[in-house]
């Protein structure tokens, strides 16, 4: 007998319609189900952000987020922010201030950046570096990262 449950959620603007088992966490239904590579799993045990991905515009730590408790939610991606294969004005943000080093934090960076300005678009420093205070980055790019932010 098969333990898998059926799952319907949006992703980047897409309907997907799958089954998951009850314990499958959403960064392995992104990345393995959906070839969604863009988000990365690094600590795998909410520590680090680099997994984060927004849920209904809130970001969530992907790798300890049960993939069934998007059932009919909304997901955003690093893949999605800018529909059309162009570069959002974050990334482009990022690019031009060389706020990428080795790159892995990028996409969690960012998508924590988006969820931060979606709700307050003009931050000050503080309110960027509070936001940003569980997405870690070990090549400690932050001066660069709150600046392109
Ligand atoms: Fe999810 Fe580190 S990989 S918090």
């Amino acid at each position: 007998m098969s333990d898998l449950v059926p799952l319907s959620l949006t992703v980047n603007g897409v309907e997907v319609h799958l089954e998951c088992a009850p314990a499958e966490m959403l960064a392995d239904v992104l990345r393995t189900r959906l070839g969604l590579t863009g988000t990365k799993v690094a600590c795998g045990e909410s520590e680090c952000g680099a997994c984060t991905v927004l849920v209904d515009d809130l970001p969530v730590l992907s790798c300890s987020y049960p993939a069934i408790k998007a059932q009919g939610r909304s997901v955003l991606t690093i893949e999605g922010l800018a529909p059309g294969g162009g570069l959002h004005p974050l990334q482009q943000a990022f690019l031009l201030h060389g706020a990428v080093q080795c790159g892995f934090c990028i996409p969690g960076q960012i998508m924590t950046a988006a969820a931060l300005l979606r709700r307050n678009p003009d931050p000050a420093p503080r309110e960027i570096r509070e936001a940003l205070k569980d997405t870690l980055c070990r090549c400690a790019g932050y001066p660069r990262i709150e600046r392109a932010i």
